[in-house]
């Protein structure tokens, strides 16, 4: 039996993510029901939900089987996929990042920035950012006591860190958060390229468009770091030789991008969610000021709570067997982080949001080979932002109603009002 078409609707749905109720319940019925089945739309190639963290981890455990880059790694209808693949001469990604290829391209191109990102690479940039995030508290209390978090705060502080360890200048910051926007956020008429909602046909239209626009920003990146060489990463892409050559355009270009995008929105989306948890729960401010030593379990609690990465997609290259099915060489499969992080057999109380598990697998960073690159500066910069803000603040509570962004992908909050008083 396949997944119901209302359950599968639900679950690719970005208006199921803005309520986020709406794909929970969905996913929970998945795990319960379905764990790990195939939904079968007329407009997508059929594709497995793979609901269950072990499931996930096992496929992501055997990346020369489940491959990235054979097929789409987000979920597209089948139309859209046959046009990103006319526009590139073939690949069925618009972007060739790291998250799009496989073997030894991937291992030779993460072998580029991995070693600069562990977590006793980025401890120099430690005092940097909290310096930043000095900033960005004085700016948030700046506000009076009043303010949109999401928009002030949540979406700036991560983009301002990302752009200094790239060597994005500052005044192209509001650029980069545009863009960013608009890729991963393409179904939301609020943040959209065209402020308004858009057809599959308009979708890619303004996708394709958006990434020209950033490849155009970036040619003249690769040139200017050739030239004067740093330490900052968008100098290592540019400077990079695999087999004693540069990267190629698209490498070029797919790495400049997603470090760029997924360097913040994602962060930017944790910390928006966490300061939301915290305005309705007023027990939880004063539980982390007495517990301190708490900071890095509420950090990794709130990317669980959150899991900006909704899905990533597989497709196999031969016949296994996964959790007690079948899967055909060929097929395709969504890696669903947005379930796997509410699995009722890790966690207990997967909807609570909770500051005292002492094991917390949360598994929205992903697992094995493409893990995601910049986990630890982002537990980093989460966590400086949160001591620097619960030393200052007094309480917090909401001011109006918090909103979601429309959308399936890369998502979280996009106004999280809050009051709040400070010490
Ligand atoms: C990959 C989540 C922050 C750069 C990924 C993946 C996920 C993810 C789910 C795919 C992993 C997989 O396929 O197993 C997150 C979350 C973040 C975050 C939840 C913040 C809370 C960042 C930051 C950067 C970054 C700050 C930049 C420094 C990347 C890159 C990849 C990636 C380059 C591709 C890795 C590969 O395929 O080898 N991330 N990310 N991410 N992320 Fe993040």
């Amino acid at each position: 039996m396949t997944i119901s078409e209302a359950l599968a609707r639900t679950i690719i749905d970005p208006k199921s993510y803005a309520q986020r109720e709406i794909a929970d319940a969905a996913f929970t019925q998945i795990r319960a029901e379905q764990p790990l089945d195939k939904a079968e739309l007329p407009d997508f190639d059929p594709f497995w939900v793979v609901s269950r963290h072990a499931d996930i981890k096992e496929i992501e455990r055997q990346p020369d089987i489940f491959r990235n880059g054979d097929k789409s790694t987000f979920l597209s209808p089948r139309d859209g996929v046959e046009r990103v693949k006319g526009l590139t001469g073939g690949e069925p990604n618009l972007i060739r990042s790291l998250v799009s290829v496989d073997g030894d391209e991937h291992k030779a191109l993460r072998g580029v920035v991995f070693p600069h990102v562990t977590p006793r690479a980025i401890k120099p940039l430690e005092d940097q950012i909290r310096q930043i995030a000095r900033e960005f508290v004085d700016h948030m209390l700046g506000f009076g006591g009043e303010v949109d978090f999401a928009q002030d705060v949540a979406f700036l502080y991560p983009l301002r860190v990302i752009m200094t360890v790239l060597g994005v200048p500052q005044e192209d910051e509001p650029f980069m958060l545009k863009l960013t926007q608009e890729l991963f956020n393409n179904a939301d008429p609020e943040l959209n390229r065209r402020r308004a909602e858009l057809t599959p046909d308009e979708m890619l239209k303004s996708l394709w468009e958006t990434t020209m626009e950033l490849e155009a920003y970036f040619a003249a990146v690769t040139e200017k770091f050739r030239a004067n060489p740093t330490g900052q990463i968008n100098s290592l892409i540019a400077n990079a030789t695999i087999n004693g050559e540069y990267l190629n355009h698209r490498q070029l270009m797919g790495y400049y991008i997603i470090a760029a995008t997924a360097g913040h929105d994602t962060t930017s989306n944790t910390t928006a969610g966490a300061m939301w948890a915290l305005a309705e729960r007023p027990e939880l401010l004063r539980a982390m000021q007495d517990n301190p030593d708490r900071i890095n379990a509420f950090v990794e609690e709130s990317i669980r709570w959150e899991v900006p990465v909704k899905h990533f997609m597989r497709s196999a290259v031969t016949d296994c067997e996964i959790g007690g099915r079948q899967i055909k060489a060929g097929d395709w499969l969504m890696l669903s982080y947005q379930s796997a992080n509410r699995d009722e057999t890790v966690w207990a109380d997967p909807f609570d949001f909770r500051i005292d598990r002492d094991q917390n697998p949360q598994i929205a960073f992903g697992y094995g080979v493409h893990v995601c690159l910049g986990q630890h500066l982002a537990r980093m910069e989460m966590r400086i932002l949160w001591e620097e803000l619960f030393v200052r603040l007094r309480s917090v509570e909401m001011n109006g109603r918090g909103e979601r962004t429309i959308s399936n992908f890369v998502c979280g909050p996009k106004h999280v009002p809050i009051r709040f008083t400070v010490n």
